[in-house]
C-alpha cells in the first residue's frame, strides 16, 4: 500500500509538473512570411473572436500554413459553462479565463493578435475593418480566408427597462457587477429595520429566463445563501428570496421532461421561488411587470439578472445587411454545410458558433467547439488545395504532370466532407450539489440526475477546459469551497 501510494503521488506530481511546464514553455514558432519556401504565396487567415469557436479552431489548426491574425476585443478565452458559478465565488474569475496571447503563442506558426473589434467588411475587396477606439486603432485587414466567430449578445426582446436596470450573465464584467450588487444590497438591507419594506425588496433576487443560464445561476445563488451566508449572517440570510421567472410552463426546455421535473422539484425543496408561465413585459428600477395566466402581476426586485437567450451582435448584423437578401434570418448568419457564409460565392468567409443560425442547432459551446475542429480540418485541406493549384500553375507546359495534378485537385476538393454535428448531450447544475445530464451516446439516450451526476458534471467540465492551468485552478476552487466555503465580501 505504501509503495502504491508513493508511486501514485510521484506519478501525479510528475504529470502535473510536466503539463504545467509544457504549457508555460512554448516552442519557437514558424514566423509569418509573404511566401512559402517553394515561392507560393502564404495566405492571410483572419479569425474574428476569441470564444469557443475561434479558440478551438486555433488550437487545432497548423498555423504555420497561413499568416494568421486573431482580432477580438476580449484578450482572453472565457470558459462560459462555469460563469454562473463566479458571481457567488464558487469558482474564481481568473480560473476560467485563458489569455489569448498564451493560446496564440502555443500555436505552431506565429499568430498575430489585435485587441480590437471588427466593425465593417468589404466583401468584394476582401477587407475587414477593425477598430479599438480606446487605443485609437482603425485599420483595414486584408484576408484570403475570414472566419467570423463573434458570438452573440444577450437579447432583451426590446422589453422596456431591461438594458437600464438588469444585469446580464455573459461576460466577466457581468459576473463582477452581479456580485457587487448582491453584496451591496445585503449590506444596505442590514442597516434597515426588520419591518421596512425596502429591506425585503433589497433582498429579493430575481432571475428572468428559465434556460440553463438562469437555472444554473439561481441554483448557485441559493447554494450561496444556504451554505455560506447562513453561517455568517444567519438571521438576514433567511430573508433572502431567490425567484426564477420563466415564460413557458416549465424550465430547461432543451432537457427531457423527467429531468425537468426533477429540477423543478429540487428548486421547490430548496425554496427557489419558481414563477412559470410568467412573461415579463416591463422593467423599472425596483420591480418587473409580467403577465401570468392572463393576469398582470408585479415582482419587486433588489437585483435582477436577465438570461433570456441570444441576439446577433452589430458586426453580424452588418454582414447580414451587406449580403441581403440572402442573409435574411434575424437569429444569425446563414451558412452552408461547409460552414461557408451564404451569399459569398468564392467560399472565402466562414462563420461558426453563436453568430450563426444553422439547421436549428442550439447556440452552445459544444456546437461552436465541433465547428472549430471541423474548420481546422477544412483549412488544412484548403492549404493542400492551394498548394496543388500553385503546382498546376507552374506545370502548364507539362501535359502529363498537369493532368495528374488536376486529377488530384478534383479528388482533394471532393474529399472535403460536410460538417456533421454529433450531439453528446446536455448538462446543467441545479443546486445543492446536484446536476442533471441528458446524454446521447450513439443511438442510446441516458438520463441522469442527482449527486453522482454532479461529479460527472464536474469531471466533464474539467475535461473541457482549454488549459491544464484552468483545470487545476478550478479543481482547487472547488476544494476551497468544500473546506472553507465562499467569501462574503464584495
Ligand atoms: P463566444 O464564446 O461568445 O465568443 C465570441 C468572441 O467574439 C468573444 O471573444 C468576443 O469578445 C468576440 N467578439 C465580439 N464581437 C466581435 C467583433 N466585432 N470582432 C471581433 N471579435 C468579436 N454552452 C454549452 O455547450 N455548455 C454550457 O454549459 C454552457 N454554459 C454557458 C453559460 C453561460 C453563462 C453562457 C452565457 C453561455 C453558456 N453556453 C454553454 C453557451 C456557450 O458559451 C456559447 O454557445 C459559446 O460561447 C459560443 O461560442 P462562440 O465562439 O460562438 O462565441
Ligand atoms: P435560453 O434561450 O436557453 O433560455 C431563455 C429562456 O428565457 C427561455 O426558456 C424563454 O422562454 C425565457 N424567456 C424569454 N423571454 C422571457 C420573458 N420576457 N419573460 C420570462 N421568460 C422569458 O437562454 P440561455 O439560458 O441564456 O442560454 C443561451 C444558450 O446558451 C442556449 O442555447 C443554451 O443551451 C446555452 N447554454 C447552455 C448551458 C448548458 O448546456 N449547461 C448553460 C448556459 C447556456
Amino acid at each position: 500500500l505504501l509503495y502504491s501510494t508513493l508511486f501514485t503521488t510521484v506519478g501525479t506530481i510528475s504529470y502535473f509538473s510536466y503539463e504545467l511546464y509544457e504549457e508555460s514553455h512554448p516552442p519557437v514558432q514558424v514566423p509569418q512570411a509573404a511566401t512559402f519556401k517553394n515561392g507560393s504565396p502564404k495566405k492571410n487567415l483572419v479569425i474574428l473572436g476569441s470564444g469557443w469557436g475561434s479558440v478551438t479552431l486555433l488550437k487545432n489548426l497548423d498555423t504555420s500554413l497561413y499568416n494568421v491574425t486573431v482580432v477580438s476585443p476580449r484578450n482572453y478565452f472565457l470558459f462560459t459553462p462555469l460563469l454562473p458559478s463566479t458571481p457567488v465565488g464558487t469558482v474564481e474569475l481568473k480560473s476560467i479565463i485563458e489569455p489569448v496571447r498564451s493560446i496564440c503563442r502555443r500555436a505552431k506558426g506565429e499568430v498575430l493578435y489585435l485587441d480590437a473589434e471588427a466593425t465593417d467588411i468589404d466583401i468584394k475587396n476582401k477587407k475587414v475593418t477593425v477598430s479599438n477606439e480606446k487605443e485609437g486603432l482603425l485599420k483595414d485587414l486584408p484576408y484570403d480566408y475570414l472566419v467570423v466567430g463573434v458570438g452573440a449578445q444577450s437579447t432583451t426582446f426590446g422589453i422596456p427597462g431591461v438594458f437600464e436596470h438588469a444585469s446580464f450573465l455573459k461576460e466577466i464584467t457581468d459576473a463582477q457587477s452581479i456580485r457587487s450588487k448582491i453584496m451591496n444590497n445585503i449590506e444596505k438591507a442590514a442597516t434597515l429595520s426588520l419591518n421596512d419594506p425596502e429591506r425585503k425588496r433589497l433582498l429579493s433576487f430575481v432571475v428572468v429566463g428559465g434556460g440553463p443560464t438562469g437555472v444554473e445561476f439561481a441554483a448557485e445563488l441559493q447554494d450561496y445563501v444556504d451554505q455560506d451566508l447562513r453561517k455568517w449572517i444567519p438571521e438576514l440570510s433567511k430573508e433572502i428570496n431567490v425567484t426564477l421567472v420563466e415564460a413557458l410552463p416549465n424550465i430547461l426546455n432543451m432537457f427531457d421532461k423527467s429531468l425537468v421535473g426533477y429540477a423543478q422539484d429540487l428548486f421547490a425543496k430548496h425554496k427557489i421561488n419558481l414563477k412559470l408561465k410568467t412573461m415579463v413585459k416591463n422593467v423599472d428600477d425596483s420591480k418587473i411587470e409580467a403577465k401570468c395566466d392572463g393576469e398582470s402581476i408585479e415582482i419587486p426586485y433588489g437585483v435582477l439578472v436577465w438570461a433570456t437567450g441570444n441576439a446577433p451582435r452589430p458586426f453580424a448584423k452588418k454582414i447580414m445587411q451587406a449580403l441581403a437578401p440572402v442573409q435574411n434570418n434575424r437569429r444569425g448568419l446563414l451558412i452552408n454545410d461547409k460552414l461557408q457564409l451564404l451569399g459569398v460565392d468564392d467560399g472565402s468567409i466562414f462563420a461558426i458558433g453563436d453568430c450563426t443560425f444553422h439547421k436549428g442547432l442550439f447556440p452552445t459551446a459544444q456546437v461552436a467547439h465541433e465547428e472549430g475542429e471541423y474548420l481546422a480540418d477544412v483549412l488544412q485541406s484548403n492549404y493542400a488545395i492551394d498548394q496543388l493549384k500553385f503546382k498546376i500553375s507552374q506545370n502548364r507546359d507539362n501535359v502529363e504532370e498537369f493532368a495528374n495534378l488536376s486529377k488530384s485537385l478534383i479528388s482533394l476538393e471532393a474529399s472535403i466532407k460536410n460538417f456533421n454535428y454529433i450531439h453528446a448531450g446536455a448538462l446543467a447544475y441545479i443546486g445543492n450539489d446536484k446536476a442533471i445530464a441528458d446524454l446521447a451516446i450513439g443511438q442510446s439516450k441516458y438520463r441522469w440526475a442527482g449527486a453522482w451526476t454532479f461529479w460527472f458534471w464536474k469531471g466533464s467540465y474539467l475535461a473541457m477546459c482549454m488549459s491544464f492551468k484552468n483545470r487545476m485552478l478550478i479543481a482547487l476552487d472547488w476544494m476551497k469551497v468544500q473546506f472553507i466555503g465562499r467569501d462574503s465580501s464584495v
